[in-house]
């Protein structure tokens, strides 16, 4: 009886040592590691999104509209439609001069709204205000609005966001954008190329809401990340029915549209503020992460900055996007102002991860 005692008393004795030593090591763990942990395991949990109906994309200097419009299915019409390009403007100066002049010419009214408020709550200058006199060629075209944030303490960041695209609403009809002109809607950093919308507003029949597949880039076009960036897209307006929005509204896609180049900032301040404005803030798990000799690191690397694991639908995918981004060489096919301007946009091009300090 008490050999047995004395048994379970070392048993115990295990236990203890098992539960002081082992549980505070594997919370720890998931602690540091848990959304590795999840994001590995999401292919056994969620299933991937309803595939998108790709079009094919065809596109060369030398071929006619006519036959371009032909390529896809499509009529030409006789005169194109008009075009508007709405963004809700953070901070990303740069690329926005890289998206306007890529769209210049085929753009009717170009709307941008800016709030002093960041998704997270956080007060943000007016940063288009102060540098307005950078973008005078677009002037006689350009709707600009502005709005104070609301400010609401621990609010989901989505529901500013939504709020906010209300108001581009609002902007688009003082803007005068009217039935059956096109409507761009994406982010700044997510930029279709000239000839594509060149492509829509000549062509007829195209289907009047149509996602863009992008083509993925982090911290500049050194590092591209896969094709499969979707969320822009061009909407024939429909007055009362149309609405801002930055999520799939239709299945249609057309193939290599663009460039959707995410964090690709210029100084490593701009960095830290986009990671804090993010409307994912609940990634910068911990303080070291807004450090900015690790986010250097990080960029030249090509790693990621809140130190996540792909967000993949597969193991295939998963595994097949581990470790860092391959540098690409090629700045073929880029927007043409980002190459006239090579030497001011240094930063963006293959070989130059470095980054403005302050
Ligand atoms: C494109 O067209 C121009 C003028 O018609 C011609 O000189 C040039 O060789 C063509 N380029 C290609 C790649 O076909
Ligand atoms: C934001 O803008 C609104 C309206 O212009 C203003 O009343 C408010 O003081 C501003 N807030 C900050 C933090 O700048
Ligand atoms: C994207 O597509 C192009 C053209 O099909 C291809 O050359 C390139 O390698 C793709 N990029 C990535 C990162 O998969």
């Amino acid at each position: 009886m008490s050999r047995l005692r004395c048994i379970l008393r070392g048993l115990d004795l295990k236990i203890y040592i098992l539960l002081f030593v082992l549980v505070p090591t594997i919370a720890l763990g998931i602690y540091v590691h848990g959304q590795k942990i999840t994001y590995f395991l999401r292919p056994l949990w969620e299933k991937p999104p309803k595939p998108f109906h790709e079009i094919p994309h065809y596109y060369h200097e030398n071929v006619s509209m006519e036959n371009l419009c032909k390529l896809h299915g499509w009529g030409i019409r006789e005169y194109p439609r008009r075009v508007f390009d709405a963004v809700l403007f953070s901070n990303e100066l740069d690329i926005l001069s890289i998206r306007w002049n890529e769209l210049y010419p085929y753009i009717t009214q170009f709307v941008l709204l800016e709030v002093n408020s960041t998704f997270t709550g956080l007060p943000k200058p007016l940063l288009f205000a102060n540098n307005r006199d950078q973008f005078k060629f677009i002037e006689p075209r350009l709707t600009y609005g502005t709005i104070g944030g609301r400010f609401k303490k621990g609010e989901n960041p989505f529901v500013e966001e939504a709020y906010q695209r209300v108001v581009l609403d609002q902007l688009l009809r003082i803007a005068g954008i009217t039935d059956d002109d096109l409507l761009i809607m994406s982010d700044v950093d997510e930029i279709p190329s000239s000839h594509t919308i060149n492509l829509l507003r000549w062509c007829d029949n195209t289907p009047p809401i149509l996602h863009l597949r992008l083509r993925n880039y982090l911290y500049s076009f050194e590092f591209p990340v896969d094709n499969k960036s979707w969320r822009a897209s061009v909407h024939q307006y429909k007055s009362g029915k149309t609405r801002y929005a930055h999520f799939r509204q239709t299945d249609d896609i057309l193939s290599d549209a663009g460039w959707h180049c995410s964090f690709c900032f210029r100084r490593i301040s701009e960095f830290i503020f986009k990671m804090k404005a993010y409307s994912h803030y609940d990634r910068v798990r911990f303080k070291y992460y807004l450090d900015p000799k690790r986010i250097q690191d990080v960029i030249c690397k090509g790693a990621n900055l809140f130190d996540m694991l792909p967000e993949e639908y597969t193991f295939k995918e998963i595994i097949g996007k581990l470790g860092p981004i391959p540098r690409s060489f090629s700045a073929v096919h880029l927007p043409a102002h980002l190459l006239n301007n090579a030497e001011k946009f240094k930063y963006l091009l293959p070989g130059n991860c470095k980054r403005e300090s302050g």
